[in-house]
């Protein structure tokens, strides 16, 4: 028998464990699971906020069942958010719960049709609206882009819980404490930023708004689709959210780097040496042929420093860096940050040509020197990367 894990009186988390996915969007590892947070108002009218992905059904009715009344059904399932970790299982709905309504937003409405060729019964609602449950009230806001076009956050203003998608989760199941205060927060600290880093980073100036806009609410709960139950501390994970998404950096460096043959790698353990020499504790250096993108993306997102140190390949930059670098650029990462550049090649250059490039179309500050070698690293050349290191350590501090 498992126990019904109520958030107040009524209210229900009935979200589900997926250790299955080994890669988030196909894209993103999750050695350590993810959850997706389902809710379960119960009241006069029954409604649901949020599903869960397409194979966790069984588990999401079971835990329905054990707490709807007899007689009881969901009368609405809200939808906050319509990417198919969230909707996935929403194909059945019709058939398991004929008289239910669909509530979303105008957008929402569009992608019901698109994903699930679903047009009826759908209720769209707009910015303030209010579902009255009986002693329960919902209030709808539309908080787009994070992380789609439709989403929108769920106030329950009897309880005082916010339900908030995707905006302040994060990857990692939940291992029995649902709550804030069952948990340790730190364990999931890492997990949170690389979530951030990997999913959300991009819709930042989003994030910045939605958190400008609760600051006025004096939220009880945080219910996110995704991590834990916010109850003792909402304002713990609308910190940590609010400085990633502000570029609110750590005086570290990630220090990426692309070698063939190790004559780079030497060249990006030097400036890590200058970066050490000059005081710089927090240094993540990351081989980009190993070093899986997410994690390099979490570094970088968490630490004012970058180093990005490639050999040339095909006249061009190493591959893992090209990918890196395509990623970096439309998630906005440059803002506040140093960035060093240095690079290798072996008859004809390409590499740091195409770093320089990237750095010029964002905010980045380059720090010099950009060290270039022709074939492995010289005496010299280790005493510009040395001098890198330390010069981009006093850019970190200052
Ligand atoms: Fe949890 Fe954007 O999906």
């Amino acid at each position: 028998m498992k126990e019904p894990v109520a958030l107040s009186e009524n209210i229900y988390w009935v979200g589900v464990n997926d250790y299955e996915t080994q890669l988030f969007e196909g894209l993103w590892p999750m050695p350590r699971g993810i959850s997706y947070n389902s809710y379960l108002i119960v009241d006069d009218k029954v409604a649901l906020i949020d599903a869960v992905k397409q194979f966790f059904l069984p588990d999401l009715m079971e835990k329905i069942g054990q707490i709807l009344p007899a007689g009881k059904s969901i009368d609405y399932l809200i939808i906050n958010h319509m990417e198919p970790d969230h909707t996935g299982s929403l194909k059945l709905f019709p058939q398991l719960f004929p008289q239910m309504t669909i509530v979303g937003n105008k957008k929402t409405a569009g992608f019901l049709e698109s994903y699930y060729g679903l047009t009826e019964p759908v209720t769209v609602v707009e910015e303030g609206d209010v579902l009255d449950l009986g002693r329960h009230k919902l209030t709808f806001y539309i908080t787009p882009m994070i992380h789609w076009p439709e989403t929108m956050m769920t106030h329950e203003t009897t309880s005082n819980i916010l339900f908030t998608g995707d905006a302040f989760g994060g990857f990692g199941a939940l291992e029995g404490g649902i709550f804030d205060d069952q948990i340790r927060a730190d364990y999931f600290e890492y997990e949170t930023l690389r979530y951030f880093a990997n999913v959300i980073g991009k819709f930042s100036p989003m994030v910045q708004k939605a958190i400008s806009r609760l600051k006025d609410m004096d939220i009880g709960t945080i219910a996110a689709a995704h991590g834990p139950v916010w109850r003792r501390n909402p304002g713990h994970i609308i910190g940590q959210y609010d400085r990633w998404s502000s570029h609110q950096t750590e005086p570290g460096a990630v220090v990426v780097y692309g070698s063939m043959y190790g004559n780079t790698q030497r060249m990006a353990e030097t400036v890590a040496r200058g970066l050490a020499a000059a005081g710089v504790q927090d240094i993540r250096l990351h081989p980009a042929s190993t070093s899986h993108l997410s994690y390099i993306l979490a570094d970088a997102w968490r630490f004012k420093g970058l180093v990005l140190a490639s050999c040339t390949y095909d006249s061009r930059l190493f591959p893992p860096l090209r990918l890196l670098v395509d990623f970096l650029s439309p998630k906005g990462v440059s803002q506040n940050r140093v960035l060093g550049i240095l690079g290798s090649y072996g008859w004809a250059g390409g590499a740091v040509k195409e770093m320089q490039d990237f750095a010029s179309q964002g905010d980045w500050n380059v720090v010099e020197p950009v060290v270039q070698v022709k074939g492995g690293p010289t005496r010299d050349t280790l005493e510009q990367c040395f001098e890198l290191g330390k010069n981009l350590a006093a850019a970190i501090k200052a």
